[in-house]
């Protein structure tokens, strides 16, 4: 256990389509991450199928665990701690990372702690800064969740506000598929939409000063879908990137209002932007403004540590292990793990 003093815990992390190994010391500091996109496989599908998910995990998350030790130049006996995500995701997928730490934490003999996905994209604010201010509210958007969160502390988070049907991100994804932007959708329409013009189409700003702190985007999908098909029709040249800067300007305008709005009402002085659609510029750069006129104080995440990584699960495991919240064999996967509820 030459190295259990830095608190080095390996994270794995296999909720969705990428395969994901890191190691992490002292829940900050990362030494290596390795992210195995999954995208060539799907795109055929124009999105994430699970059986061919879950097939491919396993063909890859042993070398991504071996790559993510070598990276970090540290080996299996240098571990505190494995940390693995447990929930919510894809079962079958969630399973393989599952099975394959549980393997790993009986033959190295270390121990195991489970992580909750969301909880995870969260933490990702931690990585690489010393101190961070709590609490904060952090705004978790990513593919499958679009939470806010009032984060005590890493293992203290509650739910506020979360969507009442499609994520942010789900929305970015189907309107790009049927703009015929291909897969994965939002980094694709976020190019598209930087050859736009936001004015030339009047898009709604779903439940934005209604249902509290919650978010709705499945009236904004449809209304850039009835757009579409008006203009399919009259083939004005350049009108996908205007569609798409004005769905990427109201989403933008959504999250960001609502998340200010939540702080104010919380008495907040802090926020912070996770998860995959955190990556978005446009995004971040609106959040940066408003936070910046608000007096608030803004904590981006990195954009490699937004999008699905084992990072911050190794992070965020560390911080558990510390508390002692140690998972045993029996633990299951929780395809509906809500963030906030402990343990799973
Ligand atoms: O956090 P993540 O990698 O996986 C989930 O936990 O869901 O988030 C993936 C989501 C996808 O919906 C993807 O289209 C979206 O994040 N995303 C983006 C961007 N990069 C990824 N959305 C908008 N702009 C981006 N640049
Ligand atoms: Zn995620």
């Amino acid at each position: 256990m030459a190295s259990s003093n830095r608190g080095l815990v390996l994270g794995i992390e296999t909720s969705c389509d990428d395969t994901c190994a890191a190691v992490v010391a002292g829940g900050v500091g990362v030494l290596s991450s390795v992210v195995a996109s999954q995208d060539e496989l799907h795109v055929k599908f124009g999105g994430v199928v699970p059986e061919h998910a879950s097939r491919r995990h396993v063909e890859v998350a042993l070398p991504a665990i071996e790559q993510s030790l070598a990276d970090a130049g540290v080996g299996p006996r240098d571990l505190s701690a494995l940390a693995v995500t447990a929930g919510p995701g894809l079962v079958g997928s969630l399973l393989v990372g599952l099975s394959t730490a549980k393997a790993l934490a009986m033959s190295w003999r270390t121990p195991l702690v489970a992580v909750n996905h969301v909880e995870a994209h969260a933490y990702a604010t931690f990585l690489g800064r010393p101190a961070v201010p709590l609490p904060h509210l952090c705004l978790t958007v990513s593919g499958g969740h679009t939470n806010l969160m009032l984060v005590r502390s890493p293992l203290r988070m509650e739910l506020v506000g979360s969507t009442l049907d499609d994520s942010a991100g789900e929305a970015f994804d189907k309107v790009a598929s049927f703009l015929g932007f291909g897969y994965p959708g939002g980094p694709a329409l976020e190019a598209r939409a930087a050859k736009g013009d936001a004015s030339a189409f009047q898009l709604p700003r779903p439940v934005i000063d209604s249902h509290g702190h919650d978010f709705s985007f499945s009236g904004l999908k449809t209304a850039v879908l009835t757009r579409a098909r008006d203009c399919a029709d009259g083939q004005r040249h350049g009108w996908r990137e205007d569609l798409a800067a004005a769905f990427q300007c109201a989403t933008v305008d959504v999250l960001v209002h609502k998340t200010v709005a939540a702080a104010r009402e919380l008495g907040i002085a802090v926020v912070s932007l996770s998860g995959g659609v955190a990556s978005n510029r446009s995004l971040r750069l609106a959040m940066s403004r408003r936070a910046a006129a608000e007096g608030l104080e803004l904590l981006l995440a990195s954009p490699e540590y937004c999008t699905d990584n084992a990072a911050m699960v190794a992070g965020l495991g560390w911080q558990l292990f510390r508390a002692g919240a140690l998972a045993d064999v029996g633990l299951d996967a929780e395809p509906g793990w809500r963030p906030g509820v402990h343990p799973p």
